[in-house]
């Protein structure tokens, strides 16, 4: 018999049970519920994809915001300790291709009695991550470094809790279409773009619309029989690494002059994300810029909390607000070549030199 997906990244990760799930998104929401967790409060970084605290929304839970580690751009354990009496549950996600500090989480977790869910969906092929806590979430959705088009994948080390999953999942709708989820990741970047910069209260809608799509926003897994390019990205999963890498260190070579590339020992290029020197503000300008030059680039992510929450504490995520004004992301996948690279680091330097210490 040919190995499954599932087989496949159980295999990887040396987890012993599994399932696929409709996206990470809904793989995130199952392995909560399939914890039990329901009404609680869940610590997750700030600085993460909006995707993450929608997850904990659309699973009956509340997020708890955490500030990210510079190094890991993820949560420590220092935030962890310092806000303990803040949240019951935690997802420890690996960031932008970064490994977060799994093991210091684990172990802390572990020591607490805390759940723990780990969410790989950005950082699948980084070094030993994936078989961490109760449960370890993928995703294969567009931009994922195994791009299947959508779905995601949940991996434990438990039959009855992967016997309770399967059932949950059930109550979970079938995916027609990604109209929804994509009009809503289209609503994030328009607000996002209009209002970051003038007027963040108004980002909070978001977290409106989001929540009132509700289920509809989750989906069964596709059934195995369309899992082909799940398995075909997996099966290539080393090759596409190695050739992140090369465009990534492309990249590192020209732009280093520029700002200061994150390097993420044990990670994985899920893009090349670079601090840029300048104001804050700089990597955005440059963004916009790169976009009516037709090049692909983004500033995310920015803190989350900015979308689900009317109201912030001034100060208190200083290290994901930082990063938001600082970092700017450019593809290394299979969808950009050497022409391309070359032709996107001229951009930058081009307008950094002209533009870098403009005031934002
Ligand atoms: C860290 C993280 N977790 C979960 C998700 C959700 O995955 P999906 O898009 O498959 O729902 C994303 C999406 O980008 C993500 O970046």
């Amino acid at each position: 018999m040919p190995k499954t997906a599932i087989d496949l990244l159980k295999d990887m990760h040396g987890r012993s049970h599994g399932l696929m799930a409709g996206s990470g998104t809904s793989a995130l929401v199952l392995a909560l519920w399939g914890l039990g967790l329901t009404g609680k409060r869940i610590a997750i970084p700030n600085g993460v994809c909006y995707s993450v605290p929608l997850a904990v929304h659309l699973s009956g839970n509340d997020p708890v915001y955490l500030d990210i580690d510079r190094e890991t751009l993820s949560v420590g354990v220092a935030q962890l300790k310092k806000y303990r009496t803040w949240y019951d549950a935690v997802i420890a996600v690996h960031n932008y291709g970064a490994r977060c500090d799994i093991e210091g989480v684990a172990e802390y977790c572990a020591a607490e009695g805390l759940p723990l869910v780990e969410d790989c969906c950005v950082a699948l092929g980084a070094k030993d991550i994936g078989h961490w806590g109760d449960a370890s979430v993928f995703s294969f959705g567009g931009g994922k470094i195994v791009d299947a088009g959508g779905s995601g994948a949940l991996l434990c080390d438990d039959g009855e809790l992967e016997g309770d999953l399967r059932q949950l999942e059930r109550c979970l709708g079938w995916r027609t279409d990604g109209q929804l989820v994509g009009s809503l990741s289209a609503m994030h970047t328009r607000l996002y773009n209009r209002w970051y910069a003038e007027d963040k209260p108004r980002l909070a809608v978001f977290g409106e619309v989001a929540r009132g799509c509700g289920r509809d926003l989750l989906w069964r897994a596709m059934p195995m029989s369309e899992h082909g390019a799940v398995v075909d990205g997996l099966r290539g999963l080393r090759d596409s690494i190695d050739e992140r890498w090369c465009k990534w260190e492309n990249l590192r070579r020209r732009l280093t002059r520029f700002g200061k590339p994150f390097i993420h020992e044990c990670g994985v290029d899920w893009r090349f994300n670079i601090s840029i020197d300048g104001p804050p503000g700089t990597n955005k300008r440059l963004m916009h810029h790169l976009h009516s030059k037709g090049y692909k680039a983004s500033t995310w992510h920015a803190p989350a909390d900015l979308f689900f929450a009317e109201r912030r504490q001034p100060g208190r995520w200083p290290v994901t607000d930082w990063v938001a004004d600082h970092i700017l992301n450019l593809w290394v996948d299979h969808t950009v070549d050497d022409d391309y690279i070359e032709g996107v680091s001229g951009e930058v330097k081009k307008w950094l030199d002209t533009h870098s210490n403009e005031p934002s």
